[in-house]
């Protein structure tokens, strides 16, 4: 159903019969006439983008898609009217339905944003890619790792973008924690544990880990470039007919490198800490931080052994310097719908692609399964068709460093 709201100031000035256009010579005559050219809108090379679901998270994408000039933002469906009237007051251009069918059969859309609900995201991300259209859809891809796999193939048969909207991967500090890590300074890393907790909303169709820990798992699959081989898994549901509320997560790798991720709708205080242990050097991420978003720390242990031959090590404590490298505070998700854009423009592969969204749904999948299991570990396969060809252009995250 097209949505009928009223009309505004640009509406009825856009029906209203046109006179006809001035000679040029009048134009060039105006004292407005230089910068003209500015007010002619977006060139229509611009990727036309169709948004489906408006709730919490969809004005943002919306508002970022707006903002950059090489897309127009076409159409945007919500199931909600209220939540359709909110868009057309900011952006009153903007096609409005309660249909998703409109935006997938709309020539002018190219790519389709999917915000919508998790157990929503196969289904609507699917219907687009059979239409034709490029698709970039929230954390986490699916609700199950076999549909991201037929999202991933859709896809490629028809050589469209798929891209999953990992929002931390696209911000200065996790691209800046990504270089030191890759520079080597930090030395055969040894643990990465996060703490993602607050007083959060309930979600209906998943459990936290699917909610909060998904955005650790895109973090640490990003910056460590390496997959997991088990995973254990504990929780509590707290609210009756609820879903799980609090886990903590294990994933091991291969050697001695462990992760630990710790998430909790119920916490009183809103924590999002990250700290990263290799053998050099450690890193602490607080993105609650305003500026100094990470501090690395110069400290660790040296092995040695008692005496010559003898069996017992003899730890040495190192305490160097701290320091907080500058990082770019441009909004991930700006960087994130330029990189979506650029890929389609340009037929790149996304640094999050629907591979990347594969590898995460699996990590959670094995999560739930030990979860069910009071934590015995689950292991997990190697995806050895992964992709991590996509490189993403860091100078639209310092551009405004
Ligand atoms: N990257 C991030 O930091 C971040 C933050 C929050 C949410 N998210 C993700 O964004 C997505 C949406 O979350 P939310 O918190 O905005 O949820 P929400 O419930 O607030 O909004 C979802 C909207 O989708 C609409 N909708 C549902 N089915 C639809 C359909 N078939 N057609 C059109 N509209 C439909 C609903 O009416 C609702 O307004 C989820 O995947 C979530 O995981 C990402």
């Amino acid at each position: 159903m097209s949505v009928r709201l009223p009309a505004t100031r640009n509406r009825v000035e856009a029906e209203r019969p046109r006179t006809p256009p001035a000679p040029a010579r009048a134009e060039a005559a105006s004292p407005y006439s230089v910068f003209r050219h500015l007010q002619r809108g977006k060139p229509s090379s611009a990727v036309g983008v169709g948004v489906i679901g408006c709730g919490y998270w969809g004005p943002n994408l919306v508002r970022n898609f707006a903002d950059l000039p090489n897309a127009r933002v076409v159409a945007v469906s919500d199931l909600s009217v209220e939540r359709l009237t909110d868009v057309h007051v900011r952006y009153p251009k903007v096609k409005l339905t309660t249909d998703c069918q409109d935006l997938l059969s709309d020539p002018d859309v190219d790519a389709i944003v999917v915000t919508t609900p998790v157990s929503a995201h196969f289904e609507i991300a699917m219907r687009a890619l059979l239409a034709g259209k490029h698709v970039l859809v929230t954390k986490p891809i699916t609700a199950d790792p076999a549909q991201a796999a037929l999202l991933i193939e859709a896809a490629e048969q028809r050589g469209l973008v798929l891209m999953v909207d990992h929002t931390f991967v696209y911000t200065g500090a996790v691209q800046t924690i990504k270089q030191m890590v890759d520079s080597g300074n930090l030395g055969q890393l040894y643990y990465y544990d996060s703490v993602r907790v607050n007083l959060g909303l309930f979600q209906r169709d998943v459990n936290v880990l699917w909610d909060l820990a998904v955005h650790d798992l895109a973090i640490m699959d990003f910056v460590l470039g390496q997959q997991p081989c088990a995973v254990a898994a504990t929780g509590a549901a707290h609210v009756p007919g609820h879903h799980v509320n609090l886990a903590y997560l294990t994933c091991y790798f291969d050697g001695n490198l462990i992760t630990h991720h710790q998430v909790n709708w119920l916490a009183p205080l809103k924590i999002r800490r990250t700290q990263i242990g290799g053998a050099h050097q450690m890193i602490v991420y607080d993105d609650l931080e305003p500026s100094e978003k990470i501090k690395v720390y110069d400290k660790g242990i040296t092995v040695g052994d008692d005496q010559p031959g003898g069996m017992e090590s003899r730890i040495g404590y190192r305490s160097g310097d701290m320091w907080a490298p500058k990082v770019s505070l441009t909004e991930g998700l700006r960087v994130e719908a330029q990189h979506f854009l650029e890929c389609i423009e340009h037929h790149r592969q996304p640094v999050t692609d629907g591979h990347c969204g594969l590898r995460v749904t699996r990590i959670l999948e094995a999560a739930a399964r030990s979860l069910s299991q009071r934590g015995q570990p689950v292991e997990l396969l190697v995806e050895t068709g992964s992709s991590r060809e996509g490189t993403l252009d860091l100078s639209l995250v310092q551009r405004s460093a």
